[in-house]
């Protein structure tokens, strides 16, 4: 086994998931902006430190991506963000993408920017200890969306950051999303996430990404958020899965997923009905665990609203989701 296929399996160890910490500042100002609080860099860091310094997240949590921000950032207490993930076990990544752009030619799609200076930022990058990195791309669906030249050119970049990656020593993880935007039913959500990830499994092999070495971060298949479809939790998980089965190769150590705007109690609940088909299907080649952004920091950002007063209790709201959507990985339900 490569010493990259080994932290590869290492981000998706059992019973385990990653924390996705990487806004960028301008996002984490609109969490912020969301309980009250203005968007300062001494705002961000108490944010941050509201969950790295949580007692005990080694034991919920392979991994946490961070933005470049953080990844530099000392703790409140003095101690970098760094140290406290290397005390707690737990793998430092690095988001590396740089935004998106309009994709000029089509109306309503975005490309995602940042593959020129990428080389040179993730020698940086693994040189200061990061270990794994994320690219996000974004697809929307619409009447007429996505079109197939952006699903092209966006597998092509996926691909083209994964062996840049790979060469810099780190695990690159794979995120098109998906959106859940928009008023497409989940069958429509299953043919375009298919397609999405055929797409970028097919351009992976031909830009000579090593496949034992990458983590594949995906929406789950679920309905429009404006369709007016009930979310069907066991639904979900059969469509999930059979995208999965069918353009996932078994060689990927691990499957992980986003939560993409879906409320935290349905992100959790999809998550262990999708464990549970699994598990009645004999299981699945990969493991199947969350890298939730939202959906793990939503409760704790709504209990502290910035007052110190309420740390704690935010931690332990915090606790409590990472325990939550840890036993959904044995498909139990999320009460
Ligand atoms: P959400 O879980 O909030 O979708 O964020 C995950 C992520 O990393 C988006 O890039």
């Amino acid at each position: 086994m490569t010493q990259l296929t080994d932290i590869a399996r290492q981000m998706v160890a059992s019973g385990k998931g990653i924390l996705a910490a990487d806004e960028s500042p301008a996002s984490a100002g609109k969490r912020l902006a969301a309980v009250g609080m203005d968007n300062t860099p001494e705002n961000r860091r108490a944010y941050r430190d509201l969950f790295l310094n949580a007692d005990g997240i080694g034991q919920y949590l392979s991994g946490v991506i961070l933005h470049d921000e953080t990844l530099r950032q000392d703790a409140l207490d003095g101690t970098p963000f760094l140290t406290l993930l290397a005390d707690n076990g737990i793998l430092p990544g690095i988001k590396v993408d740089e935004g998106l752009t309009p994709f000029p030619g089509f109306d309503g799609e975005e490309l995602t920017r940042g593959l020129d200076t990428l080389p040179e930022r993730c020698a940086d990058y693994a040189a200061m200890g990061a270990r794994f990195t994320k690219w996000r791309n974004v697809i929307h669906i619409g009447a007429d969306l996505p079109t197939p030249e952006l699903v092209h050119t966006n597998a092509i970049t996926l691909a083209r950051y994964a062996r840049i990656v790979q060469d810099a020593g780190m695990v690159p993880m794979l995120e098109p999303e998906v959106l859940l935007t928009g008023d497409h039913s989940l069958s429509r959500a299953e043919e375009v996430t298919r397609d999405v990830l055929a797409t970028v499994f097919y351009q992976c092999t031909r830009y000579r990404v090593d496949l034992s070495a990458v983590i594949l971060k995906t929406s789950m298949v679920v309905p429009g958020d404006a369709s007016g479809e009930v979310m069907d939790h066991d639904a979900v998980a059969l469509s999930t899965l059979r995208v999965l089965r069918d353009t996932v190769p078994p060689e990927v150590p691990g499957v992980v997923f986003l939560s993409g705007g879906q409320s935290a109690e349905d992100a959790c609940r999809n998550l262990a009905a999708i464990n549970r088909a699994a598990q009645a299907e004999g299981g699945a080649p990969w493991p199947l665990t969350f890298s939730f952004a939202r959906a793990l920091q939503g409760p704790a950002l709504a209990v502290w609203r910035g007052d110190d007063e309420k740390v704690a209790e935010g931690r332990e709201t915090f606790l409590t989701t990472l325990r939550r959507n840890t036993a959904a990985l044995a498909g139990k339900d999320c009460a």
